[in-house]
């Protein structure tokens, strides 16, 4: 069991993060790719591709899809690839809000964002997050003009817990639309930015999952001769554990994130993971589970289970060679030293699914929360623990390497999907990754050809749903 903790009447999972087990039970949450049931793998694939509707026949008592979410199935955003899981298009993308300030504060940069204020304090029953921390970057300053935090909650009540949220797509009720607009508009002197993220890729997630921690502890000591700038770090969540998915790096198990995901992106209510709440109904909790146990567990199997990408055949040995003549560049310009081929004992994975500082211009709001319904909420910290920004949580312009398996399939490119090209992707790293990127740059285009083809080498498995 894990300590029930009360914060307040809302439960937050900051960034996708919900809540850790006892050590003991960490091993036990990994899928991995082990879980090869066939027939709990049958039922989550059902499950991954059902279209939920509101007060869905197949609910437990719960009210289905809603009130709030962003897709009616898993595969409505993770469809890329021959027969889906994959992941999604631009139009799939998330929305995250974070207020920003406006310079009401003459030492306030019109569009600075108060994040850089907030600092979290948990305490033994609940925890309350002030803006201005006097240890942080903000300290030298007051923060006049610094919206309080009933301000801040009036906009969205996900804003009392954490410094950014997401934003639901959809409502159940037709009024949700107009909320939604008000929300995105101008209060006063806050105003909000919006951000985005891409869905992830989701073939050979089970082989990452199973990947030991201590390959990823041991990919950050490495250091790349000739790229002394490369200094990937394990992503640490305020509970210690290491983070190796999302964008961020900001969950540690698969599990964790398929719960999350059914609670987050669909607003159903599964055992440990509230659903999403109404932001203008906040009190409104579920009448009980839309998935059982036994459904996660099945989910998270068959997510667990889809193939790892494959390397296309090429079409001619003048394109097998072509591509040979890519990967050597790949590696010798330094894209490898990130983008690691093997970790673990996983083949084929291009990446060391460490953090990276990838330069201002890629940089967005560190973590963001769900607004969840309930009063069982799922602390984001345990009592007691390190304030989040002393965390080895990521920070703003740092981004987990992204794995390029699968990268012919997997367009647009980048946390946000704002590259649409291979080409764009490249051309927008920059801090750790500017020496590599520069080098690309100055590759003659017949090179840069032969590294492009090694890439779309990379695809999609034939038939990832089994
Ligand atoms: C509205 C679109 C959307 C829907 C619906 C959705 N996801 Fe996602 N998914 C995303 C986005 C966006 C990310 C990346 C989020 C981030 O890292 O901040 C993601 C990431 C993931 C990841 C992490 C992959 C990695 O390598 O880091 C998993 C696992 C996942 N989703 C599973 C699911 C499952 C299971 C469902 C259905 C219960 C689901 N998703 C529904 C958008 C969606
Ligand atoms: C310092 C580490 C680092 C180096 C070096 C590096 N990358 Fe990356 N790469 C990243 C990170 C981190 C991202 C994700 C950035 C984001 O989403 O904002 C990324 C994203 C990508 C993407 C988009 C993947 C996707 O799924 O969206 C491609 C393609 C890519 N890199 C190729 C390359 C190539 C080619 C090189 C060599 C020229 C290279 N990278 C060098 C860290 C690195």
């Amino acid at each position: 069991m894990r300590p029930a903790i009360r914060i307040g009447a809302f439960g937050l999972a900051v960034g996708l993060v919900v809540p850790w087990g006892q050590p003991a039970a960490w091993s036990a949450d990994r899928v991995g790719a082990k879980d090869k049931n066939p027939r709990a793998i049958a039922q989550g694939r059902e499950l991954f591709t059902h279209e939920w509707v509101p007060h869905d026949d197949r609910s437990h008592g719960g009210d289905g899809l809603g009130p709030v979410y962003n897709e009616r199935s898993c595969v409505g955003c993770h469809h890329q690839g021959p027969k889906g899981a994959g992941g999604g298009s631009a139009g799939t993308n998330i929305e995250i809000i974070t207020p920003t300030g406006t310079g009401s504060n003459p030492q306030d940069a019109p569009g600075s964002f108060f994040y850089y204020a907030f600092s979290f304090n948990y305490g033994p029953n609940g925890f309350s997050y002030r803006i201005g921390d006097p240890a942080g970057p903000t300290a030298r300053r007051p923060n006049a003009g610094a919206p309080n935090l009933a301000e801040l909650a009036r906009i969205h009540p996900g804003f009392r817990d954490a410094p950014a949220v997401v934003l639901h797509r959809y409502g159940n009720d037709a009024d949700y639309r107009v909320w939604r607009e008000w929300v995105l508009g101008r209060h006063g002197a806050i105003a909000l930015r919006s951000s985005q993220r891409n869905p992830a890729p989701l073939f050979g997630v089970g082989l990452i999952d199973a990947i030991p921690d201590a390959a990823l502890e041991a990919a950050a000591r490495r250091r790349h001769p000739g790229f002394p700038q490369v200094k990937g770090r394990v992503g640490r969540l305020a509970d210690g554990r290491v983070g190796r998915f999302g964008w961020k790096a900001q969950v540690a198990t698969l599990r964790e994130f398929v719960l999350s995901a059914a609670a987050v992106e669909l607003g159903l209510e599964v055992p440990g993971h509230a659903q999403a709440a109404d932001p203008r109904i906040p009190p409104l909790k579920a009448p009980g589970l839309d998935l059982n146990l036994a459904e996660c567990d099945a989910l998270a199997a068959f997510v667990g289970s889809l193939s790892p990408p494959v390397v296309a055949p090429a079409a001619n040995p003048r394109d097998e060679k072509a591509r040979k003549a890519g990967k050597a560049l790949f590696k010798s310009i330094g894209c490898a030293a990130c983008h690691v081929e093997k970790l673990g004992d996983v083949e084929g994975l291009y990446s060391d699914l460490l953090l990276h500082a990838m330069s201002p211009e890629l940089g967005d709001t560190p973590s963001y929360g769900a607004f969840l319904a309930g009063a069982a909420a799922q602390p984001v910290n345990p009592p007691g623990d390190r304030p989040a920004e002393r965390t080895g949580l990521a920070r703003e312009d740092e981004w987990r390497t992204p794995p390029l398996w699968g990268l012919r399939d997997s367009a647009p490119y980048l946390h946000d999907g704002r590259a649409q090209t291979l080409d764009e992707a490249i051309a927008l790293h920059g801090g750790e990754a500017s020496a590599a990127a520069r080098r690309y740059r100055q590759l003659p285009p017949r090179d840069q050809a032969q590294l492009q083809m090694f890439l779309r080498s990379l695809a999609a498995p034939e038939v990832p749903l089994r």
